[in-house]
């Protein structure tokens, strides 16, 4: 089996973590600093990550995500943000290609203009749409190298929103994606995992699922 696959069988979404386990900002850094080479699209890296570690902060987040036990326990809660208006800043994610002479001054010109328009044109709901599909992309990535490095981790929707956004004075710009919990997760409490379909079942070549 190659790492890769090693990795993803190995990966689980921790039931319970070992609590007062601290996790090391040089092992946040090195993750973090791997995660950047996740996709996205345009390359307008909408993706955002909230890190908290602070125990009265934790609190607060345990609060907002339905008092679920391994949020208190977690070694740190990161959410993924997704920001809505990061097509905004394309020309100056681009402008190390134009000086470096890889974009023509037209190419650039016409790349800005054209990443603007599809996101103008298409409006608010698929810029959140949008910003939730990149930040989730970047948070799968986030998630393998995090148990590439020793740390367990569990994605997680169920939180309020609303609250979270109060709690961490989230601007409006930002839509949370996703809540990962972070750290070492206790194996006894570990279960098998969960059905898997077959792969018949979620894959069809040339076709449309069939409407149930
Ligand atoms: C988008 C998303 C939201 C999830 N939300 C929660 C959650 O709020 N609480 C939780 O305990 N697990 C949550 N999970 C974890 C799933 O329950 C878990 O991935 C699934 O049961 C498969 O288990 P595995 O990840 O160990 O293979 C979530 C997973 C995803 C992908």
């Amino acid at each position: 089996m190659n790492n890769l696959e090693t990795l993803i069988k190995s990966r689980r979404s921790a039931m319970k973590f070992v609590s007062g386990v601290e996790i090391p900002k040089s092992d946040l850094d090195e993750i973090f600093s791997i995660s950047k080479f996740a996709p996205s699209a345009f390359n307008t890296q909408p993706t955002h990550y909230v890190v908290v570690t602070d125990n009265d902060l934790k609190e607060k987040v345990y609060e907002a995500a339905y008092k679920q036990y391994k949020v208190k326990t977690a070694s740190a809660l990161i959410i993924a943000l997704g920001d809505t208006k990061a097509y905004k800043e394309i020309s100056r994610i681009n402008e190390g290609m134009l000086h470096l002479g890889i974009l023509s001054k037209q190419e650039f010109d016409k790349e800005v203009e054209d990443v603007n328009n599809f996101y103008d044109s298409r409006g608010e709901t698929f810029q959140k749409e949008d910003a939730i599909r990149n930040a989730c992309l970047s948070a799968m990535q986030l998630m393998l190298i995090a148990k590439d490095k020793g740390w367990d981790t569990c994605p997680m929707i169920g939180f309020d929103p609303d609250v979270l956004r109060q709690i961490l004075n989230i601007p409006d710009q930002y839509v949370p994606a996703l809540l990962i919990a972070m750290g070492k997760a206790d194996t006894t409490k570990e279960r098998a995992r969960g059905y898997r379909k077959p792969v018949g079942e979620f894959v069809s070549y040339n076709s449309s699922p069939v409407q149930q």
